[in-house]
């Protein structure tokens, strides 16, 4: 891997099952693409993943689904590093440290964890989702990471993330990069298709506004033809007053690479009819492929954990480095083997 180009690293929660167009056209899209211009490590977060209750059989039939899709979509293990975060045990050593690095305030200022507790029950919460956060931070620290592509959700544990570096750059030594994020940009915001004013989310969607990237074609084609338009008829990108229809311009324009000024060329004087069957079509023809590359890693796990295992090793090698002078600069003794 060219030492030259700068480092990414970001993290995928295997507990959404299907992948959705919205994770797809907002970061998936962005990985494959960074694997040109950068030396990628993307991790599929089951450490995350165990912060709130979870079913043992689906958490992992989770991670090789999660690993499966991401192939599915462009990743490549010869052009970046794909693993799965427990396969790393540099996560959890390097997160204790940082645990000790963080202020017991600093970490109650974290918006998603006071969510996220409320929505469970305030009491319920685990310590675990507590430090959800600094978890986060050792995985993008032991690969020194430059970039961490995310979506703006994220941004105050990417803050987080330089706070840390710095305090433990300050107080014990240089050793880690602080990463900027890379939050993706505006284009790639895909809205629900029942409600285009809301995030396309497994959490805030129904089932009609989203669109699962595994479920059958035809099933995707008809939730396109039943988006949520409005009462004009011209196709036109104007997101306050025709969040809908910009939408579907959104993910027509980002699904083939056709600017949407030509796309408003090319639907002038047609109806809204035109361009959801358009789409459709465009969306069945991407999908197809896509559920065959899935299925076919699924149907062959010896292939795909022989992926994750050499991932695994790969990551290690960079995290193990890390950990390493980590360890050494808090004070621990070395062990003598
Ligand atoms: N918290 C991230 C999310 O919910 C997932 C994640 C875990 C992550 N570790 C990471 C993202 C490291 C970027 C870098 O999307």
């Amino acid at each position: 891997m060219a030492l030259d180009r700068p480092r990414a690293l970001s993290g995928i929660q295997p507990t959404a099952g299907s992948f959705h167009l919205g994770n797809y056209l907002g970061a998936i899209r962005q990985y494959v693409a960074l694997q040109e211009t950068h030396d990628a490590f993307y991790t599929v977060v089951d450490l995350h993943a165990i912060t709130v209750p979870q079913d043992p059989a689906e958490l992992r039939a989770n991670s090789r689904l999660a690993a499966a899709q991401l192939l599915a979509s462009g990743l490549d293990p010869d052009r970046c590093t794909l693993f799965i975060q427990s396969h790393v045990p540099e996560h959890a050593q390097l997160g204790w440290v940082m645990n000790c690095l963080t202020g017991f305030g600093e970490a109650s200022r974290m918006t998603q964890f006071k969510d996220k507790s409320a929505k469970h029950g305030a009491d319920r919460a685990t310590v675990g989702l507590f430090t959800y956060p600094i978890l986060q931070v050792a995985d993008i620290l032991l690969y020194q990471a430059n970039h961490v592509p995310v979506g703006e959700d994220q941004r105050q544990h990417i803050e987080l993330t330089r706070d840390l570096a710095d305090r433990f750059n300050g107080r014990f030594g240089e050793t880690f990069t602080v990463p900027e994020p890379y939050i993706v940009k505006e284009t790639g915001k895909i809205y629900d298709l029942q409600d285009p004013t809301v995030k396309m989310s497994k959490s805030a969607s129904t089932p009609k506004g989203i669109v699962s990237l595994l479920d059958e074609p035809k099933v995707s084609a008809k939730k396109i033809k039943s988006a949520v338009t409005d009462l004009e008829t011209e196709i036109r990108f104007d997101e306050e007053k025709k969040p809908g229809v910009s939408n579907l311009l959104t993910i027509y324009s980002t699904l083939t690479g056709t600017a949407i000024a030509e796309l408003e060329r090319r639907y002038e004087g047609k109806g809204y009819g035109a361009l959801k069957t358009d789409l459709s079509e465009v969306l069945v023809e991407w999908v197809t492929p896509f559920r065959e590359r899935t299925q076919e890693y699924l149907g062959d796990p010896a292939t795909l954990d022989g992926i994750l295992a050499k991932g695994a090793d790969k990551a290690r090698a960079v995290a193990a480095e890390t950990l390493a002078d980590a360890y050494d600069k808090v004070g621990f003794l070395p062990a003598v083997r």
